[in-house]
């Protein structure tokens, strides 16, 4: 049997720094939070442990990335290593401390994050450069934007130039997206991403009833430049539209939320993964939903990305009438 391609991904490594709240506090206001930890995430290593939870064995999964030489550092890289992540292209930054993510749970299961880039910050052109043989075979190229947009830029050029898939996570939302952004093969953005692309924040302006039907979010999002824009919705599915203008809805799973945090990153990993066994978009956004969605059963990011069996599982439930 020929080797599979590898999936590669580029971008983030946080230590998250996570509180349990009763409620997300006002500003100004003080009060009593739960039990503090510390636990693995940033979006692009949580992408890339959920892709090597989620590949068949033999798929490699490889992560661009940079770490500070500090003890956080050390945590994500033991830790990713150990759910089946290759780090050879991961850089222990000298003199910068590791990416640190602010997060508040409250008692729904939302949350709220605030991120200090560190390390990440300083990934360059010249490191995924580096790593353009390796990139050049993959079958899928992943990215988000908690590092500089250059590189991400950078990343998609040399993607185009070697016709290698590539899905961008638009998360964070930069204050102005450059238009080279837009060109990849699939743009994941959650609807409140989707709305600041496009220049609707909705605690400031009035956001035009017109504007907040998804499906016309995303047909405006596809005319920026992605061949497809899949639009993430949690617990109520995602919207494609597809490269013809096509607009599909895909029925999400009820489940018992616990921590939303990383569900994102475990969808647009399950599409990555989709992608590379060769599933159409339809069926990888269905295979995502079950991956978000089972993300969302568990507290902390890396820790609660779901293994293959369990999305094969909730995906049978469905298919059995189950869901
Ligand atoms: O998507 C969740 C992630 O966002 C967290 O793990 C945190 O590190 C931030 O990057």
């Amino acid at each position: 049997m020929p080797e599979a391609r590898p999936i590669v991904i580029i971008g983030s490594a946080n230590m998250d720094l996570v509180l349990r709240t009763p409620r997300i506090p006002a500003p100004g206001e003080t009060i009593l939070g739960e039990n503090f930890v510390n636990i693995p995430g940033g979006k692009g290593a949580n992408q890339a442990v959920a892709a090597a939870k989620l590949a068949r064995p033999g798929t490699q999964v490889h992560m661009v990335a940079r770490v500070g030489d500090d003890d956080f550092g050390q945590r994500l890289l033991t830790s990713i290593t150990a759910y089946g992540v290759h780090t050879r292209h991961v850089t222990v930054t000298e003199g910068i401390a590791t990416g640190v993510a602010m997060i508040l749970v409250d008692r729904k299961g939302e949350n709220s994050i605030v991120v200090a880039p560190g390390a990440n910050a300083k990934l360059s052109p010249a490191d995924v450069d580096a790593a353009e043989g390796m990139i050049a075979t993959a079958s899928v190229v992943v990215m988000q934007l908690e590092v500089p947009l250059e590189t991400v830029a950078h990343t998609i050029a040399i993607c185009q130039q070697h016709g290698v898939f590539t899905i961008l996570d638009p998360a964070p939302v930069p204050p102005k997206m450059p238009r080279a952004l837009y060109g990849v093969d699939v743009l994941t953005p959650n609807q409140r991403e989707a709305e600041r692309l496009l220049g609707i924040n909705p605690q400031v302006n009035v956001v035009p009833k017109r504007a907040e039907d998804p499906k016309l979010i995303g047909s405006r999002l596809l005319s920026r430049g992605s061949r497809s824009v899949v639009l993430k919705r949690g617990n109520r599915g995602a919207v494609l539209i597809g490269r013809d203008g096509e607009i599909r809805t895909v029925k999400g799973f009820n489940i018992k939320v616990v921590d939303t945090t990383a569900a994102g990153d475990a969808f647009t990993a399950a599409l990555a993964v989709a992608h590379a066994e060769g599933m159409e978009l339809p069926e990888a956004v269905r295979f995502a939903n079950a991956a978000g969605a089972i993300a969302c059963q568990s507290f902390g990011a890396q820790p609660g990305l779901p293994g293959r069996e369990a999305v094969d599982q909730l995906m049978g439930e469905r298919a059995r009438g189950g869901q």
